[in-house]
């Protein structure tokens, strides 16, 4: 049996899917590249010595989808495609609820009617807003998200609760991701954002090799213990493996579980410059701005009920994500476009 893994040559999905073939599983990744590259799959399958089955193109094309379903033994689905660019979000609204609530209600349609219901749904703790105490449980109500993004994040939440309400034959995990980060170990798969990042490390690492000129904290006067952000940051590698372990549940269990994908704890802005900076060697010349308008003074995870139903935890530490991080900027500065494998 095959799983299908939509936004499969992203960053989360691409990480995934090795740790996938890696544990023996057989994967079929759909995605339309509109943030990532072939390559990124091509280094998967030179890394695992097997190869994902590729489809290039749209989670909202049922036609296409249905023929998926038809043609190859489907027994899950991972659901990474989406747009994830808060700002963009912003301007775009339409794009983003088009990409992310229509893209997840049609996927699901076609898993209705092709008989399969087991799926991991890749959501954020965005969905909590700006929740009153720390650390973050799955307890704590969701809360209003900031942006148009956040917001699809919990549509989507929402419309998979009702859907496994309508019919139990469902199992679906909705996986709060806090700050995935790093990069897998051989340093030839990682985070290659299109454009200028919006993301703390990926700024930070095109910092140090001479792509940008300095980062701005966004904030130095939040109630923090050094005034700037903190956020739990967890290894891609520790969170693409939490994949496995919710899918390794969803085959015994049906229903609607949620889990928070994190480590249990936060560090600063400050903290993730000064590790990034004794990981790397190199200096990131900083300047402390004003706020980002949507940011939260403080956010980490409670791990403790991943750990108790996956039996899964992150291992991976700070020294460990700046270290990954850094190999694979410093070795591919321009990302996917850096040393092309060549095709057969
Ligand atoms: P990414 O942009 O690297 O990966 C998303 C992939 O989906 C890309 O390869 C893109 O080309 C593809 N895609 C987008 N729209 C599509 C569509 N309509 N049809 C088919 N493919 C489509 O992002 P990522 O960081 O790997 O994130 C994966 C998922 O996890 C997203 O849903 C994102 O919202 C969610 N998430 C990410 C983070 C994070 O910090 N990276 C945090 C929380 C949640
Ligand atoms: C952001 C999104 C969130 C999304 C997540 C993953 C916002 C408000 N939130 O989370 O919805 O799920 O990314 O894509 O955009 N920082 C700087 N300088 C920078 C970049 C970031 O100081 O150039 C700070 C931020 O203020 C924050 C921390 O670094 O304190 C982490 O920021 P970021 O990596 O963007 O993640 P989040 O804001 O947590």
């Amino acid at each position: 049996m095959t799983l299908l893994v939509t936004g499969g040559a992203g960053y989360i999905g691409s990480h995934t899917v090795l740790e996938l073939l890696a544990a023996g599983q057989d994967v079929l990744a759909l995605d339309n590249l509109s943030n990532s590259s072939r390559e990124s799959l091509r280094r998967v399958a030179a890394l695992t010595g097997r190869e994902p089955g590729f489809i290039q193109g749209d989670v909202r094309d049922r036609t296409l989808l249905d023929r998926i379903f038809t043609d190859t033994a489907i027994d899950g689905v991972v659901h990474f495609a989406g747009l994830k660019a808060v700002g963009e979000s912003v301007s775009e609204p339409l794009r983003y609820f088009d990409n992310n609530v229509t893209g997840s209600i049609t996927l699901c349609e076609a898993m209705a009617a092709a008989g399969v219901r087991r799926l991991v749904f890749s959501s954020s703790a965005t969905v909590y807003g700006d929740p009153a105490a720390m650390p973050i449980d799955e307890n704590c109500p969701t809360g209003t998200p900031t942006n148009p993004y956040g917001r699809s994040k919990l549509m989507v939440e929402q419309v998979l609760q009702d859907l496994g309400r309508s019919d139990p034959r469902w199992s679906i995990a909705l996986l709060r991701y806090f700050n995935p980060v790093g990069a897998h170990a051989s340093g030839r798969i990682g985070e290659d954002p299109h454009g200028v990042p919006n993301n703390l490390l990926p700024y930070i690492t095109q910092v140090a090799v001479g792509r940008l000129k300095q980062l701005s904290v966004f904030g130095g006067d939040y109630p923090t213990p050094d005034g700037t952000g903190i956020r739990d940051y967890i290894h891609i590698v520790d969170l693409a493996q939490g994949h496995l372990a919710a899918l390794d549940y969803l085959r015994q269990h049906t229903g609607v579980r949620i889990w928070n994908l994190g480590t249990g704890t936060g560090y600063s802005v400050l903290d993730m410059i000064r590790a990034f900076e004794v990981a790397s060697g190199r200096a990131i010349p900083y300047v402390i701005t004003g706020r980002r308008a949507g940011d939260i003074a403080e956010c980490w995870a409670d791990a403790g009920k991943a750990r108790r139903e996956l039996g899964w935890q992150a291992h991976r530490g700070l020294t460990q994500m700046m270290a990954d991080a850094w190999r694979w900027q410093s070795e591919n500065p321009d990302g996917y476009a850096t040393g092309d494998t060549p095709q057969n």
